[in-house]
């Protein structure tokens, strides 16, 4: 796939349902009492492989393309099963919190990047609240047998989302109450929608609290869009002049939106407007128009409001005025590729300049379009859409191979890139 040089980013969208809230709608309203409606789900290889698993674990799932009604089967109520998670770390992580308390066995298994990544992350905490899990040196397969859980108190020894949450689905089947302490505040979906689901839960600047529940339900759910798939248009319209673009219905949580508050610090010109709200979560429009960047620091603290954005912002950074430096971002090494091998290697590919620390990158910028070239995806997705966003900003354009792997989490992201494209 070859991604051509645009002389602006021009017009209006809308992007798919935010894959976090889609991936907990359907877990958290499987062990809801009565039915949860999901609007607005977001569909990509990563949340079929969920609905795909909810199912095999005997939930039921109506499905009319835009609307998934979820026949919950109760806080205790699911059944054994082997469950392949395909690409999905969010499933394979949140998933054990939930089976770790339920009646039986359960095996997970992935595809091959996600078989890469650590589980013993969650297997430990878990193993601390009393549940049998077996990891295959600390990755999947994963085997876990449900059984009585303890609350536990867990200071996550990483900034992980994906860990906190495991900890916190497991809560809800334990025998007191658990407390999570973070590093620093990560996307809080979880707390949200177990807020919404009627669990009792108690949220401080660095930690929450979730009791055992009795029964949950979970009202309709509404997803907004997903920041982290509007993000490529939002980095592409302030790169390249002439652009201006409004994303309508995107999700604004703010543990999300940290790309937002680093692009404003560096300049950027984003308008946030029509901020409203549904169910716990914020949402809202954004306006974008081209402007000059200057270089800017980002640390540990922030890292985790943009974790996935940090391969764009590794593309603004080789645009702005000065030498710009990512650090505490340890974890972008763990995710679908090394991240921050692939990002460097990208950058370094299109004629940009860009070095790679133990813990993140930095980049010298130069305010001209890069040359262009070939950039590997390596099998992950926001590697892929970073790929295409160079080929935007690029003066030759930019081959990407392996694009098709956008699809785990946009599958009609190109169709959009070049309605947005003037040419
Ligand atoms: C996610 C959390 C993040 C993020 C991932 C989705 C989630 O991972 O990178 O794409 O939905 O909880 P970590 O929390 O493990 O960093």
């Amino acid at each position: 796939m070859k991604v051509e040089p645009a002389v602006a980013l021009d017009g209006h969208l809308a992007v798919p349902g935010d894959k976090s809230i889609s991936h907990r709608a359907l877990l958290i309203g499987a062990v809801c009492d009565g039915e949860t409606r999901v609007r607005g789900f977001g569909r990509s290889g990563d949340t079929e492989s969920t609905l795909d698993a909810v199912r095999a674990l005997g939930v039921q799932v109506e499905d009319d393309g835009d609307e998934l009604v979820v026949q919950g089967a109760g806080l205790r109520g699911l059944r054994p099963a082997e469950l392949d998670c395909g690409n999905a770390g969010t499933l394979a992580r949140l998933v054990c919190g939930l089976l770790a308390f339920q009646d039986g066995a359960f095996t997970l298994t992935g595809d091959e990047s996600l078989s890469r990544r650590p589980m013993g992350r969650i297997a430990d905490p878990l193993a601390r609240m009393g549940a049998h899990v077996e990891t295959t040196d600390g990755t999947l397969p994963v085997r876990i047998e449900g059984g009585p859980l303890a609350g536990i108190t867990y200071e996550l020894p990483v900034a992980s989302a994906q860990v906190k949450s495991a900890v916190l689905l497991a809560a809800l089947g334990a025998s007191g109450a658990t407390t999570v302490l973070e590093p620093a505040p990560t996307r809080d979906h979880t707390e949200l929608m177990l807020q919404s689901a009627g669990a009792s839960v108690v949220r401080r600047p660095a930690s929450v609290t979730v009791e055992p529940a009795n029964g949950l339900r979970l009202p309709d759910v509404f997803v907004p869009g997903d920041f982290s798939s509007a993000a490529p248009f939002v980095v592409a319209a302030t790169l390249i002049p002439g652009s201006r673009i409004t994303v309508h219905d995107v999700g604004l949580n703010p543990r999300r939106t940290g790309l937002l508050d680093v692009l404003e610090r560096m300049g950027g010109r984003i308008g946030v407007l029509n901020r409203r709200r549904a169910g716990n979560e914020l949402y809202g429009d954004l306006e974008i128009e081209h402007t000059e960047l200057d270089a800017t620091v980002i640390t540990a603290e922030e890292v985790p409001r943009l974790i996935d954005e940090l391969p764009l912002f590794a593309l603004a950074a080789a645009f702005a005025h000065g030498q710009s430096r990512v650090t505490g971002a340890h974890e972008l090494r763990m995710k679908e590729s090394d991240r921050v091998a692939a990002v460097v290697d990208a950058l370094r590919a299109i004629g940009a300049h860009a070095q790679a620390r133990p813990d993140g990158f930095t980049v010298q910028g130069v305010p001209t379009r890069p040359r262009g070239g070939r950039v590997d995806a390596r099998g992950d997705h926001r590697v892929a859409m970073l790929g295409a966003v160079a080929g935007l900003v690029s003066r030759d354009g930019v081959e990407i191979e392996g694009a098709e792997t956008v699809a785990i989490s946009f599958p009609g992201f190109f169709d959009l890139l070049d309605q947005l494209a003037q040419r």
